[in-house]
């Protein structure tokens, strides 16, 4: 029996927290089912790319608990802190997935079947050396628009001026995808995360840009 399936036998006092709402797939090139991700039925799926420490996703989670959300975060420390927070908020619509997310969205997730995608703060690469590591390319955002339902939606935040120029320009290119003109950050990304506080305590712009599928 996988960790996900026995998560619900486990109690705060008994188990250690912190992997408990793991998914772990049991194929690493197979589509996911959702049902089995979620342990139930999926009406809706919300994945956050590179959640950070679950800030974000673990309060949208709360607002909206018919929503199944899935966090995707490489670094196994935070991986397991949003873990540790889901559970012990009692959020049992919430799975973390330990992993690369642009392989995640190329191979894992099935075609027309998630509703929303948040990018919030992805990682600048701000030397051009290294602007081949950002995540939000070409590829990337057709992949996103692959596995989105029609009407699904993508919201990205950055407080990276250049990288806010880069993605407008990827994503303006992108045929699978048009972009919201009139997207409200208020709604679509209605948690602050720790991050943004910093940045508003700064006074740094925030850029905000969304996109749907049609
Ligand atoms: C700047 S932080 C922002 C965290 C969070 N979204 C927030 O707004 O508070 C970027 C996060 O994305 C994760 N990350 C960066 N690139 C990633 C990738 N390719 N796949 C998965 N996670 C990634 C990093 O480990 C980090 O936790």
């Amino acid at each position: 029996m996988g960790i996900c399936d026995s998560h619900m036998k486990l109690s705060p006092a008994s188990a250690d927290a912190s992997e408990i709402y793991f998914h772990r797939p049991q194929s690493w090139v197979e589509k996911l089912d959702w049902s089995q991700v979620f342990a139930g039925p999926t009406e809706r799926i919300h994945i956050d790319i590179g959640a950070g420490d679950g800030t974000f996703i673990l309060g949208l989670a709360r607002l909206q608990p018919g929503t199944r959300f899935l966090a995707l975060e490489r670094l196994l420390g935070r991986a397991r802190k949003i873990s540790k927070r889901a559970f012990k908020q009692g959020l049992s619509n919430v799975r973390v997935l330990r992993i690369e997310a642009a392989y995640a969205v190329e191979h894992l997730f099935p075609a027309g079947s998630i509703d929303a995608f948040t990018v919030l703060y992805p990682d600048p690469w701000p030397k051009r050396r290294h602007h081949p590591n950002r995540l939000i390319q070409p590829g990337f955002l057709a992949s996103c628009a692959r596995c989105m339902r029609p009407g699904g939606t993508l919201a990205i935040k950055t407080d990276n001026t250049p990288y806010f120029e880069h993605i407008q320009k990827v994503l303006t290119a992108c045929r699978e995808l048009e972009i919201l003109k009139n997207a409200d950050p208020g709604i679509l990304t209605p948690i602050t995360t720790d991050f943004e506080a910093e940045f508003q305590k700064e006074n740094r712009p925030v850029h905000f840009i969304a996109a749907r599928k049609p």
